[in-house]
């Protein structure tokens, strides 16, 4: 198969953009990132992405009119550069239904909890954690889905589940959280470029 050609939208650090790159030059991921867009000027998956010579494009939403404009600017750079596969890896905009649509079942997302447990509008980032926190729950984690037109509501690729402990801070539980996350977005991202994602109605199969 050949390798496929992928967009990374990132908002931060980009520490899950940093895993899929680590796993793309260990020869993991049969793919390549054509590019990587964030919506932050100062976001450091910027300065990640040029430290791997990969292009680093900064969309200022202000100089748009509307949220299709400025999705539209998106979708134009991710075509120039032929891309297959679109990765939200801390991407914390609402994608347009328009660029949901494009790319139909070609958009992952990577989520720090179990969905469908804290997650859609408003939940993002470290307000997840703080929201975990809050409720008491025993166990969260992180979700792999494909993109559709709601907030967090794809079908599901990957999850796996931490145990929150009794002393547990905002700071400890995004620390672990984060350390799964690294190891499924890369993982979810292997399958989708070797072809071994099957999506049936809800449900994503992985094929042997
Ligand atoms: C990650 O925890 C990711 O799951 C979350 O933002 C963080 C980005 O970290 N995404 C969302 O909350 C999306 N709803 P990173 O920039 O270090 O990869």
């Amino acid at each position: 198969m050949s390798s496929v050609n992928i967009g990374v939208l990132i908002s931060g650090g980009g520490s899950n953009l940093q895993a899929v790159i680590d796993d793309i030059n260990a020869g993991v991921i049969n793919g390549k990132i054509q590019v990587v867009i964030s919506n932050k000027k100062d976001a450091y998956g910027l300065v990640r992405a040029k430290n791997h010579g990969i292009d680093a494009i900064y969309v200022d939403k202000r100089k748009f009119e509307n949220n299709n404009d400025f999705n539209r600017e998106i979708i134009k750079i991710l075509e120039e550069k032929n891309v297959d596969l679109v990765i939200l890896a801390g991407y914390l905009k609402i994608l347009s239904e328009e660029f949901v649509k494009k790319y139909q079942s070609r958009i992952i997302n990577i989520h720090p909890s179990l969905i469908p447990s804290f997650c859609g509008m408003g939940y993002y980032g470290r307000k997840v954690h703080e929201k975990v926190l809050e409720y008491g729950v025993k166990i969260t984690g992180a979700t792999v889905h494909f993109v559709d037109e709601g907030a967090d509501t794809g079908s599901i690729i990957l999850q796996e589940a931490v145990i929150v402990d009794d002393n547990e801070t905002v700071d400890t539980l995004q620390k672990k959280v984060l350390e799964i996350e690294h190891k499924i977005l890369p993982k979810a991202v292997q399958l989708y470029c070797d072809d071994k994602l099957e999506i049936k109605g809800r449900k994503v199969h992985v094929r042997n």
